[in-house]
């Protein structure tokens, strides 16, 4: 497999290579994406429960209140899929007419709008449908490797954001040693798309299985993520990894933050589940 070599600042940076056995050409990739999750949708939740093991909305929660969100904020969430990210970020803003969510795919946002019943926009986060300096915090769950192009959006993310407002990536980083790695491969390219066959019994939620952990093992390395989000304009960047899994990427908008309600919140702990990275 080719690995991308790095961009020039400003160049387009796809997540990953071309994975021609799913779709071909590049150009191809956002229908094949888009028909994957729509005919994926209704197993959606089931799988994600599996697969965590019930952990995924908890720490989805958690990480939400690691970047900084709290009661009031104005927040877009992209990619928002059934409503998993949605749900806990209406939760921690309080209201969910403050939780917008957008997704390339219509099968998924009906899951969202059945479920939460927050405002759900048919759209990709490459190009976003609202006006400069929108929301006070964007939240994008599991989506990276499924844009066509990080310094566009990223920009763009940017772009509708309030001065002062967050932007919180969640993304699974494979792990960097090799018992992991193969531990971690074997589970998530084996056993799991045969169990979604077996309880779900739809073989386009086994694809999707595949297809995850396959974008996963190509994506570029978190480095150059937090590049793009430097590139982007973003200040403070940073990732926190957590159980050496789970990447929160985290950048914020120039200008002044909001300030959010009682006491301050204690800074973050290193510790062995939860560890801030070093650039
Ligand atoms: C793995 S799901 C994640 C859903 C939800 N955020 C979560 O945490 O469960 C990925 C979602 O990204 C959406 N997606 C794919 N391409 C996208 C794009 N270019 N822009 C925004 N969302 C996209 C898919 O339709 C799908 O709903």
């Amino acid at each position: 497999m080719e690995v991308p070599t790095p961009e020039r600042r400003g160049e387009p940076v796809p997540p990953h290579p071309t994975l021609s056995g799913y779709y071909g050409r590049d150009e191809d990739r956002p229908e094949f994406v888009r028909r994957l999750f729509d005919r994926a949708a209704p197993s959606y939740d089931t799988i994600e429960g599996n697969m965590a093991f019930g952990w995924g909305r908890r720490y989805r929660r958690e990480a939400l209140v690691r970047a900084g969100l709290f009661t009031g904020m104005r927040v877009l969430d992209v990619a928002i899929g059934t409503g998993l990210v949605a749900r806990e970020a209406v939760r921690l803003a309080g209201d969910a007419s403050k939780v917008i969510g957008l997704d390339p795919s219509a099968g998924m946002l009906s899951e969202a709008r059945r479920h939460l019943g927050v405002n759900g926009v048919l759209g990709i986060g490459e190009q976003l449908p609202w006006r400069n300096d929108s929301f006070d915090f964007l939240s994008m769950g599991y989506a990276l490797r499924h844009l066509s192009d990080l310094t566009i959006t990223l920009r763009e993310f940017r772009r509708v954001l309030k001065p002062g407002g967050a932007l919180c990536v969640l993304e699974v980083t494979r792990p960097q040693n090799r018992i992991g790695n193969a531990t971690l491969r074997f589970y998530l390219r084996r056993l799991v798309p045969v169990f979604t066959r077996l309880r779900t019994r739809n073989p386009e939620a086994e694809l999707l299985m595949r297809y995850f952990w396959d974008t996963i093992e190509a994506c570029i390395p978190p480095e150059r993520i937090l590049t793009a989000m430097d590139e982007a304009g973003f200040a403070d960047v940073r990732r926190t990894l957590v159980i050496g899994l789970f990447s929160e990427y985290m950048g914020y908008k120039e200008g002044p933050r909001p300030t959010p309600p009682g006491p301050p919140r204690k800074p973050d702990r290193n510790n062995f589940f939860v560890r801030r990275m070093d650039r």
